[in-house]
């Protein structure tokens, strides 16, 4: 009894320090700071990553259903080129290839998702499991394992099964919560003795926001004011159902963690002198971040979210906000259901205080009342969207501490692309982002940040979305049109390879030599590359021509043979 109540008061005691703690961000101090030389805490993970759908390929193969994804990306006019991932780089067909990659990089661990309608054709557990899918799996755990690299796996990577969208309307409905709850819990139940570390949602303000708001993605709804949120409702729940079913059900037997993957973009204010400029990049990176985040570590959405969506919705005359509440058993349900927060992080904005006035009705966009600005000096060498703003990613890092009390943090995400159909595996510019970022990352963590794993995006080129095949993010290039589909080590591979090696930045000296180093052996891979086509060529030469020449041969020293024996005679 008395432990009990001692308890509680420390309970209370943590809970006040984590209020406290979180006034603790100081946006008016940026402390942007030179390159620091040091090294990570050794048993840092690094690692790399990819997605189902955006790798595997194989999208109608071995029994697996259909996710909304492919439907989506079958429909004309959605997709960049009308592209589709349904080879993609044939990852389902080359773990073992790719496995080669990672071990040859000495990579620590490697991020992949599980396909919920490989395994759960109609998503749908008590209707069909299918085994080839679990056997898919199987065999990637089992291979990682044996060449020691940890597999970190995510459950929902965006391929909802197609039929859940038909029959209820996907995230917009509640019960996906259940759905959801059953396909982790067979994944737990099949895979949980080897995989320690379980992601639920990938990036889930996307699948909300550009899956059922903007429609950009699929299954490409434009709810625009509710949808988002209502998703994002139903996917915090599911999260937590989740979190305790492997609390109650694995935990104790499997010693596994789970946590969440949240993407979110730095907002920093235009001007740090100017409290609506402070206030408006708040709530920029609450509306991002802060959404998924406040309600798994402190039970609620954020105040800023309650009151500027409840206002603009009482301006609209609606009866009732349109960002949806939790009860008071719901808010103790979600509330500390991270074992481990997952930040995946490309890029940052400045943020100015903008009015949008209610009268034409409003959107996720329009409730933040802000205007999102760009550095023209900024490189952006790939996405549109993706601005190379190093000291973004210490301030979200930063800024992820003070909020939600210290947690712990994967980094689960985070690199550049190229633009187009480019070949050039000679990637200096994704060298300087990797560089510049793991930096700041570095300087997080002698702040006193909690990382403890790096995971770059991604391994390969792969389907990126709406963008189809036009965006790389890989480490290795892609050759989609060949039909093996061939990957290529760029340059930043050397170099990433030197950063894990080294566990850091050890001295100046050496990473000075790092890039030229990488950069000698991009030029021979180059080379090899651009003659890739020319040796596909030969090869279809070489199966026409090289018969008949034997034949001709033969026939001619056939005669040759008989010209000589007669003249003997
Ligand atoms: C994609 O499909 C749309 C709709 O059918 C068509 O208008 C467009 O030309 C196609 N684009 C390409 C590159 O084939
Ligand atoms: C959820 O799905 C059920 C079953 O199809 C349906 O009756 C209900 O209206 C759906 N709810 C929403 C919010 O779409």
């Amino acid at each position: 009894m008395l432990q009990h109540s001692v308890l509680r008061i420390c309970h209370i005691l943590l809970l006040a320090m984590c209020i406290f703690a979180s006034e603790d961000f100081d946006w008016t101090k940026n402390k942007i700071g030179s390159f620091q030389y040091g090294t990570f805490a050794s048993g840092f993970s690094w690692g790399a990553g990819s997605s189902a759908y955006q790798t595997e390929g194989a999208w109608d193969k071995d029994g697996k259903g259909k996710s909304i994804w492919d439907v989506f990306s079958h429909k004309r006019g959605k997709i960049h080129l009308n592209d589709t991932g349904d080879s993609s780089c044939e990852g389902y067909y080359k773990i073992k290839d790719d496995i080669a990659l990672m071990k040859d990089m000495k990579l620590n661990h490697y991020l992949f998702s599980i396909s919920w309608p490989r395994i759960l054709p109609s998503g749908v557990k008590t209707d069909y499991i299918n085994e080839k899918g679990i056997e898919h799996y199987d065999n990637l755990i089992n291979m990682l394992l044996e060449n020691k690299m940890t597999p970190i796996v995510t459950l929902y990577h965006w391929d909802l099964p197609q039929v859940l969208e038909e029959k209820y309307g996907g995230w917009q409905n509640a019960s996906m919560i259940n759905f959801f709850n059953d396909f982790a819990n067979l994944c737990f139940e099949r895979f949980g003795n080897r995989v320690k570390y379980w992601i639920t949602f990938n990036n889930p303000w996307s699948v909300a926001v550009e899956g059922y708001e903007t429609g950009e993605h699929a299954p490409g709804l434009k709810m625009r004011g509710t949808g988002a949120y209502n998703a994002a409702h139903n996917i915090i729940k599911a999260h937590a159902k989740v979190w305790h079913t492997y609390d109650a059900q694995w935990r104790n037997k499997q010693k596994g963690m789970v946590g969440i993957s949240l993407s979110a973009d730095w907002g920093e204010p235009v001007d740090v002198n100017n409290q609506r400029d402070i206030e408006a990049a708040e709530r920029y990176v609450q509306f991002y971040l802060g959404w998924f985040a406040t309600p798994l570590f402190h039970g609620d959405y954020p105040q800023i979210m309650k009151d500027y969506i409840g206002r603009k919705s009482a301006q609209q005359g609606l009866s009732s906000s349109r960002l949806p509440t939790f009860s008071p058993h719901e808010k103790s349900y979600v509330r500390g259901t991270c074992d481990f927060l997952g930040i995946s992080h490309f890029t940052t904005r400045y943020i100015t205080q903008k009015n949008f006035p209610s009268n034409r009705g409003n959107n996720y966009f329009t409730d933040r009342d802000l205007a999102e600005l760009v550095d023209p000096q900024w490189p952006d060498p790939g996405s549109e969207w993706l601005y190379s703003v190093p000291w973004g990613f210490r301030r979200l890092l930063s800024f992820v501490k003070t909020q939600y009390g210290d947690p712990i943090i994967y980094v689960t995400g985070n690199g550049v692309s190229e633009k187009m159909m480019c070949t050039e595996l000679c990637d200096d510019w994704r060298m300087q982002y990797l560089r510049d970022y793991i930096n700041e990352m570095l300087k997080a963590v002698k702040d006193g940040v909690n990382v403890k794993g790096y995971t770059t995006w991604s391994l390969l080129d792969k389907f990126e979305w709406d963008e189809g095949y036009s965006e790389r993010f890989g480490l290795y290039y892609v050759d989609f049109d060949s039909k093996n589909k061939p990957r290529y080590p760029k340059a930043s591979v050397q170099y990433y390879k030197r950063i894990i090696s080294s566990n850091g930045f050890p001295n100046q000296r050496e990473i000075e030599s790092w890039k030229r180093k990488a950069l000698e052996t991009c030029t021979s891979s180059n080379q090899l590359l651009a003659a890739d086509p020319l040796i596909s060529h030969m090869e279809m030469v070489t199966e026409i021509v090289v018969p008949t020449v034997c034949t001709l041969c033969i026939l001619l020293s056939a005669v040759f043979l008989m010209f000589l024996l007669r003249t003997r005679i």
